[in-house]
């Protein structure tokens, strides 16, 4: 289940004309977006590519303590922010999934290389270009020590490449050595990537992904409220409220902000517009944040997701799940006293449907506001040049 409350802390900010300028060009919008060549994230993912996932992801297990997943960007964030949702906070798990290539830090790439030296592991090298920098660093030091430990056979065995269908370094591998390979659809962008096997095979290691299919699908008849909300982040840009605060409380969902960052700061940020989107982890951020978003530079405006039940908990007899959502609510009302706008998403608990629907429900919002801040929304080209300019820079050197 997922509910919208985009009225009640909300519409006294909202100017009834501009939003009314932006709700009338929705057909306007729907075209572009119903015509664009990037949108292919929409399609239903086929029932023989979810078969050759699991039966990936068993073959993997029956060989292998661990998964090392290497990725940036869109080919990243989103396996792991649904990692973290779905997994326990502590756990001794027999399988781990460790991800790898996206930092530079070499402290944790010399940990992460001493960890898999007494373990048994695949790889799945994942990057739509084949060419990102990170990922390349990480594919090559992890290459390194498969070769330390198997044989030219084994590696083959233990490498699963996901990138472009036909083009890139990581392509022609897969044509030299026979690597298991799977296709990051050339008309879906990395952060629009989350339901191609670019994710759903590291997932498939932690949830259902045929459930967390289904809540997507259904997810992408949310189209009217997604519109609505984009059209209300326009307007309240129209009014100078230039960052969008999301607001979570279960620190598992940090990493999920982390992904809606890239989908809306990549998806509207280019020829001098967007909304700069932050979050914040309540209530351990209400204790330092709070204050400026509820007294200080009134640039901000937050979406709260409120989420019903948790896995709950007794303190003196009181459930400290209610405590919790009694806090956002009280938290929403003191911002709103301070001048903040807010809007509540609501869904009834972390599981595969409702996170589905939830994503389908920004994807199809980022992509709509990308339009009415006409901008082309599936592209980044800022960060081709930045990729550009480091390639340059380090063949140089
Ligand atoms: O959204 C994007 O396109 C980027 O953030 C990419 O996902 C990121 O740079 C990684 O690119 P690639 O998958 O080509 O390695």
């Amino acid at each position: 289940m997922v509910n919208f409350d985009f009225k009640t802390y909300m519409d006294k900010f909202i100017d009834q004309k501009e939003m009314q300028t932006f709700l009338g060009r929705k057909e306007e919008v729907y075209e572009k977006f119903s015509k664009s060549t990037m949108n292919g994230w929409k399609d239903k993912v086929s029932d023989s590519l979810i078969d050759e996932i699991l039966e990936t992801r068993d073959l993997i297990k029956q060989n292998s303590s661990c998964l090392v997943v290497i990725g940036i960007g869109g080919s990243f964030l989103g396996s792991y922010a649904l990692k973290e949702m779905f997994s326990k906070y502590f756990c001794d798990e027999s399988f781990d999934v460790i991800y790898m290539g996206y930092s530079l830090s070499s402290k944790y790439m010399k940990e992460v290389i001493d960890y898999l030296r007494f373990k048994d592991f695949t790889v799945n090298v994942i990057s739509k270009s084949g060419t990102t920098m990170e990922t390349s660093l990480a594919y090559t030091a992890i290459k390194k020590l498969l070769k330390e430990k198997y044989s030219d056979d084994e590696i083959c065995k233990r490498i699963i490449v996901t990138t472009d269908e036909y083009q890139g370094t990581l392509r022609d591998e897969v044509n030299n050595y026979g690597y298991k390979s799977f296709i990051i659809p050339n008309n879906i962008g990395g952060r629009y990537s989350l339901f191609t096997p670019a994710h759903l095979l590291p997932l498939s290691f932690f949830l259902d992904i045929r459930k967390l299919l289904d809540g997507f699908y259904q997810g992408l008849g949310l189209k009217k409220y997604a519109y609505y909300y984009a059209c209300m982040r326009n307007s309240l840009f129209k009014k100078g409220k230039y960052i969008e605060n999301y607001c979570v409380y279960e620190p598992n969902l940090y990493y999920y902000t982390e992904w809606l960052k890239q989908l809306f700061g990549e998806t509207e940020g280019k020829n001098g517009k967007g909304i700069f989107p932050v979050a914040t982890v309540h209530t351990r951020d209400l204790h330092s944040l709070g204050q400026f978003i509820q007294e200080g530079n009134p640039i901000i405006f937050e979406t709260f997701i409120k989420v019903l039940d948790s896995e709950d908990f007794y303190i003196n007899n009181q459930s400290l799940n209610n405590i919790n959502n009694v806090v956002l609510d009280s938290v929403v009302e003191a911002h709103y006293l301070g001048g903040v706008p807010c809007s509540i998403i609501t869904i009834d608990k972390i599981c595969e449907e409702s996170i589905g629907k939830l994503c389908a429900f920004f994807m199809m919002s980022a992509a709509f506001s990308g339009y009415l801040f006409d901008v082309e929304p599936f592209d980044q080209p800022g960060v081709e040049v930045y990729k550009k300019i480091v390639r340059e820079n380090l063949s140089s050197k």
